[in-house]
């Protein structure tokens, strides 16, 4: 039997390659050894976008081409839209019941995430629970494990203590206490060598258009030590060489040596890794555009994914029902 896997991307913009690196290269590979199911979150996303829900409809569709596009497959894995298996509330306010308060108000992304998302005012009854509803998430479905990055491992530890603390009240272990599976993913900046975000516009998207992925490379951030092209480059500090260690790893030695060399300038080494990168993108892009073309295909996907996601929630919320007596 195959161990099974849950994770989720909150619809809240663009894919970007910081996805791909951070996220869904690994999804694409998980899916050989592990029955996965990948959720669109849009319960999430709702909670820091409510005010404009916009967002959240225009990425849903578009973030699962993307998925699509890369790898993910619809004959191996569930993909599925959250709202559309309603179970998952049903279960996150049961959870919420025996949830104490200070649990969820402790949780450091929670204190983080008010200080960062400033302008979206999510000082809120539903954010502060949003860890509860991920739990829910897990449950659900019985995930052995979730992989996430570090930043979501508290939540993770959260739903632990929900299962630990469901079947020591109600006596029955009926779920699974997840594992978090964390992989070591490489350091990847954004343009201007912060993390590449949505929100810093400095990043170069999954099915960015050749055009502007080219502009895009040649803006971004290098060795500032740098001045002339007779100057000899740093590549450890240099974000564009990062990228040729990610993206084209074969290349890096090369690289290096035209870098430390003075042989080639910034703007050369830049053209190059724009190509490198476009070589890396084109076929994706294309796929999504066939996918994006072909009627009723992503809605099929996702009916599918509503069905069997849904068949397997409705089990598990039948057997919490009967243990708790609703
Ligand atoms: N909170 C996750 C994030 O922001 C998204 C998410 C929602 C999720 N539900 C999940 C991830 C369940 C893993 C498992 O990235
Ligand atoms: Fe960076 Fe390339 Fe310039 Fe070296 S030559 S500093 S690796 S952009």
């Amino acid at each position: 039997m195959k161990k099974t896997i849950l994770s989720g991307m909150r619809p809240t913009g663009k894919l970007h390659l910081g996805h791909w690196v951070g996220a869904l290269s690994n999804w694409v590979s998980l899916q050989k050894d592990y029955k996965c199911f990948f959720m669109v979150a849009d319960w999430h996303a709702l909670m820091s976008e409510y005010k404009d829900t916009s967002l959240i409809q225009e990425s849903a569709l578009d973030n699962v081409a993307d998925w699509l596009s890369w790898g993910i497959d619809p004959e191996k894995s569930i993909i599925f839209i959250q709202s559309q298996v309603p179970e998952h509330l049903e279960l996150y306010m049961i959870l919420s019941t025996l949830t104490p308060l200070g649990w969820l108000s402790r949780c450091p992304t929670f204190k983080e995430q008010m200080k960062q998302l400033k302008d979206k005012d999510v000082n809120t009854y539903a954010f502060l629970g949003y860890p509860v509803l991920q739990a829910s998430d897990i449950l659900l479905y019985g995930a052995d494990y979730v992989p996430v990055g570090d930043d979501q491992l508290p939540h993770l530890e959260l739903c632990r203590e929900i299962v630990r603390r469901f079947h020591f009240i109600y006596k029955k272990e009926i779920f699974i206490e997840p594992q978090p599976l964390l992989t070591k993913t490489p350091r990847f900046l954004g343009l201007d060598g912060r993390k590449m975000s949505k929100s810093y516009g400095n990043y170069i998207a999954l099915d960015e258009p050749a055009g502007s992925l080219k502009e895009k490379v040649l803006s971004m951030f290098t060795d500032p030590a740098r001045k002339l092209k007779s100057d000899p480059g740093h590549p450890e500090v240099c974000n564009v060489f990062n990228c040729y260690s990610i993206f084209k790893p074969q290349r890096s030695k090369e690289v290096r040596q035209w870098c430390e060399g003075a042989h080639k300038g910034c703007r050369q080494c830049k053209e190059i890794l724009a190509q490198t990168l476009e070589d890396f993108i084109a076929p994706h892009r294309e796929k999504k555009e066939t996918i994006l073309k072909k009627k009723n295909y992503l809605r099929d996907i996702l009916e599918e994914g509503r069905r069997k996601a849904g068949r397997q929630a409705l089990e598990t919320l039948r057997e919490v029902r009967e243990l708790l007596k609703l």
